[in-house]
C-alpha cells in the first residue's frame, strides 16, 4: 500500500506511489520485474521482450512478440524535419543535452493529435518512445562527431540497429557484431526500470499534471544526466581511468572516505541497495565475458575496478556504510570496449530507461482519480514578520 508519513507541524503527506511493475528489496539485493528476476531476464529474455513485460504485465507468447518487435521497428524512423533541431547545436554539445532538446521537441510532432485519456494513443505513444530513443541517441553521437545520420534498418535488431547507427559510415560497410549486439542488448535491459528512482518520480512528476509523454521522458532525462544518477556511468569511467593503475587506489579510497574531499567513488554506493546491486554482479559477469571475446585481455581499467572493488568491500568505512558497486560501475567498462565515447554512456542509459519511464507514466495516467503529484516540505524559514522601508534597512 501507498506509505503515508507524517511530518512535523502535523500534516500528512502520501510520499509513495503505488506500482505493479518493479520490486526491489535492496537489504537482500534483490530486484524483481513483474515479479521475474533480474538475472533470470538479463540471461533469458531480450530487450523489447523485457519492454513488453514491463509495459503489459506479461512476457509475450511468440506472436505476440513477433507483433510488438514488428510495431516498434516500424516507427524507428524521426520525422525527417526533426534534424533540423540537432544543427541549432553546437558541435561540441553532449549528446544529453542534444536529446532532452530533441525528445522534448517530439512533443511539437507527436503530441497535438494525441489524447493521454486515451488508452490506445497512450499505447502509441509508448510504442514511438521505445522505437525512436536509439535513432535519436545515434543521431546525437553522429553530430557530435561530425558524420552523417545514419538511418534505421528494419533487418537488424533493436541494439543491433543502435550499433548500426553509431558506427556505420556511408564510405563503408559496417557489419554488426553479434558479440556487441547481445552485450549491448544485455546492458538495455539492466537499465529499464528501477522503481521509484529520480528520474522516474520527475517523469511521474510531470505527467501527474497531464503534460504530454514526450515532455515528461524529456524531463527524465534532464535528470537522468546528473553524475549522482544516470551521469555516474561516465563519471565512473573517468575516474577508473584517472586512477589509472592498482597502486593508486589506496590514494583515492582514502579522498573517498575524507568528509571534506567532497569526493566519492562513481559507481558506489544507493540510496535502496544495501547489499550488492544485482545489475552490477551481471554487468560485472558481461564485462568479462565481452573483454574476452574482443581479445581485450588486461583491460587496465578493468583490472583497476576489479581491485577497487576488492579493496573497497574489505574496507571497514564502505562496510559499515554499506556501500556496494551500482549498476553504473562495469557499464562504462563494457561500453568503452564496444568504442563509445563517455559522453555517450548515459545517453544509452536513457535509451534503455525510456521503457521504464513511459511504462510508470502510462500506469499513473491509467489510475482512476489521478491526482496532480504535491511533494510537502518542513518550513525551516522565518516566522511572519512586517515589511521595512528601504529607509530603515
Ligand atoms: C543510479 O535510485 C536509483 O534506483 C538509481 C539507479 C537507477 O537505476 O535508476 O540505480 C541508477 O543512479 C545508481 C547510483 C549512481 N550514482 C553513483 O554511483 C554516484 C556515487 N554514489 C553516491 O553519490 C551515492 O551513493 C548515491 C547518490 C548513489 C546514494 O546516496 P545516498 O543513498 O543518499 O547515500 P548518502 O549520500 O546519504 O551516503 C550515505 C553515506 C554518506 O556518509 P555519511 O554522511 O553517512 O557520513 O555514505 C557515503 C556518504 O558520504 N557515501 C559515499 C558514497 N556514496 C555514499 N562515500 C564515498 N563514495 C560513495 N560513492
Amino acid at each position: 500500500q501507498a506509505d503515508v508519513f507524517t511530518f512535523d507541524p502535523g500534516f500528512t503527506s502520501t510520499a509513495a506511489c503505488e506500482s505493479a511493475i518493479t520490486y526491489i528489496d535492496g537489504d537482500k539485493g534483490e530486484l524483481l520485474h513483474r515479479g521475474y528476476p533480474i538475472e533470470q531476464l538479463a540471461n533469458k529474455s531480450s530487450y523489447l521482450e523485457m519492454c513488453y513485460l514491463l509495459l503489459y504485465g506479461e512476457l509475450p507468447n511468440a506472436s505476440q512478440l513477433s507483433d510488438f518487435e514488428g510495431r516498434v521497428t516500424r516507427h524507428t524512423m524521426v520525422h525527417e524535419q526533426m534534424h533540423n533541431f540537432f544543427r541549432g547545436f553546437r558541435r561540441d554539445a553532449h549528446p544529453m543535452a542534444t536529446m532532452v532538446g530533441v525528445v522534448g521537441a517530439m512533443s511539437a510532432f507527436y503530441h497535438d493529435s494525441l489524447d493521454i485519456n486515451d488508452e490506445w494513443q497512450r499505447e502509441v505513444a509508448a510504442i514511438r518512445m521505445v522505437a525512436k530513443l536509439p535513432t535519436i541517441a545515434a543521431m546525437a553521437y553522429k553530430y557530435s562527431i561530425g558524420q552523417p545520420f545514419v538511418y534505421p534498418k528494419n533487418s537488424l535488431s533493436y541494439a543491433g540497429n543502435f550499433l548500426n547507427m553509431c558506427f556505420a559510415v556511408p564510405a563503408e560497410e559496417y557489419h554488426v557484431n553479434p558479440i556487441l549486439a547481445k552485450a549491448m542488448d544485455r546492458i538495455m535491459m539492466l537499465h529499464a526500470d528501477h522503481e521509484q528512482n529520480a528520474s522516474t518520480s520527475t517523469v511521474r512528476l510531470a505527467g501527474s499534471s497531464g503534460a504530454n509523454p514526450f515532455a515528461c521522458i524529456a524531463a527524465g532525462i534532464a535528470c537522468l544526466w546528473g553524475p549522482a544518477h544516470g551521469g555516474a556511468n561516465q563519471a565512473c569511467l573517468e575516474m577508473l581511468r584517472e586512477i589509472g593503475t592498482v597502486d593508486r587506489i589506496p590514494e583515492y579510497i582514502a579522498k573517498a572516505k575524507d568528509k571534506n574531499s567532497g569526493f566519492r567513488l562513481m559507481g558506489f554506493g544507493h540510496r535502496v541497495y544495501k547489499n550488492f546491486d544485482p545489475r552490477a554482479t551481471v554487468m560485472k559477469e558481461s564485462a568479462d565475458e565481452v573483454l574476452d571475446l574482443l581479445g581485450i585481455h588486461n583491460n587496465p581499467t578493468l583490472q583497476v575496478a576489479k581491485e577497487l572493488e576488492r579493496i573497497a568491500l574489505s574496507d571497514d568505512y564502505f562496510i559499515s556504510k554499506k556501500l556496494y558497486p551500482n549498476v553504473d560501475f562495469y557499464s562504462g567498462i563494457i561500453l568503452d570496449a564496444m568504442g563509445f565515447p563517455t559522453s555517450m554512456f548515459t545517453p544509452i542509459f536513457a535509451i534503455s530507461r525510456t521503457v521504464g519511464w513511459i511504462a510508470q507514466w502510462k500506469e499513473m495516467i491509467a489510475e482512476k482519480n489521478q491526482k496532480i503529484g504535491r511533494p510537502r516540505q518542513l518550513y525551516v524559514g522565518e516566522k511572519q514578520r512586517d515589511y521595512v522601508d528601504v529607509k530603515h534597512r
